[in-house]
């Protein structure tokens, strides 16, 4: 086998453990969430350096609008911060961002921010940066059911034509290949509503690392250990 195949075209992330990082550093929540950036740019030089295709970061799940007002106001504010800060380097690294999740519930601002930075990266043909804002698999089936069903109502899709690409396509992530590797830091050991029809298949590692404090070698012990995985696909190998 040829060492590329070791590589995963697509690795996810969830990226945990600002709030206990700010706590052990007697800091507010919201500096563990800013002092989670640069960790961000660590994981995306690793990605190019290692050549994998996709990354997708979960930010931001639907249920995280549950959280303190202040700590909220504070990571929206930090989202358009940083995608504003970071956007030329984006393009000056070939990065094309793109978002998954229903940014429609996001205010006028972010959401402008948000549309500004995609167009400005849309030549990156390096790596595609899939952000999760709003984000939740739950969330993602039902509009996407939705968007069948009214497909099947208008007579656009006969109920029997709907098999799994059907429903691929309809999901957030129709553009982009299923996750080889999926990422989750802090030692939590769950999925939390995260890309759970995508997941299928992927492989999980559960790093006690907090986030703010991942680094590019975290990233590369990851890539070691999905290249002793055996990925079988349920067939016998
Ligand atoms: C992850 O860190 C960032 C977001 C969910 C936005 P947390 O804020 O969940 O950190 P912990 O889990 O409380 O340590
Ligand atoms: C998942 O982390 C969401 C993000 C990292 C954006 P949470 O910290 O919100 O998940 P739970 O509450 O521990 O399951
Ligand atoms: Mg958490």
């Amino acid at each position: 086998m040829s060492e590329r195949t070791h590589i995963p075209r697509h690795v996810a992330i969830i990226m945990d453990g600002n709030g206990r990082w700010a706590t052990l550093h007697g800091k507010k929540r919201s500096e563990g969430h800013a002092a989670g950036v640069e960790p961000v740019r660590a994981a995306l030089r690793a990605a190019i350096r290692h050549g994998v295709e996709y990354l997708t970061l979960y930010a931001f799940s639907t249920e995280n609008w549950g959280r303190p007002q202040p700590e909220v106001d504070a990571l929206m504010e930090l989202f358009c911060q940083s995608v504003v800060n970071e956007t030329p380097e984006l393009v000056r690294q070939g990065i094309a961002l793109r978002m998954i999740g229903d940014r429609s519930r996001f205010s006028e601002k972010v959401q402008q921010h948000l549309a500004q930075a995609e167009n400005a990266t849309v030549e990156g043909k390096r790596l595609t940066l899939i952000l999760a804002l709003n984000y939740s698999s739950r969330d993602e089936i039902v509009r996407a059911v939705r968007e069948l069903a009214t497909r099947a109502i208008t007579g656009d899709l006969a109920p029997n034509e709907i098999c799994e690409q059907v429903i691929a396509s309809a999901l957030d992530t129709a553009n982009y290949p299923d996750p080889d590797l999926l990422i989750r830091t802090s030692g939590e050991q769950r999925l939390s509503n995260f890309l759970l029809w995508q997941a299928s298949y992927t492989e999980l590692w559960f790093p006690e690392v907090l986030w703010p404090d991942f680094t590019e070698k975290d990233f590369d012990s990851a890539l070691e250990e999905y290249a002793r995985r055996d990925r079988r696909f349920g067939l016998v190998k």
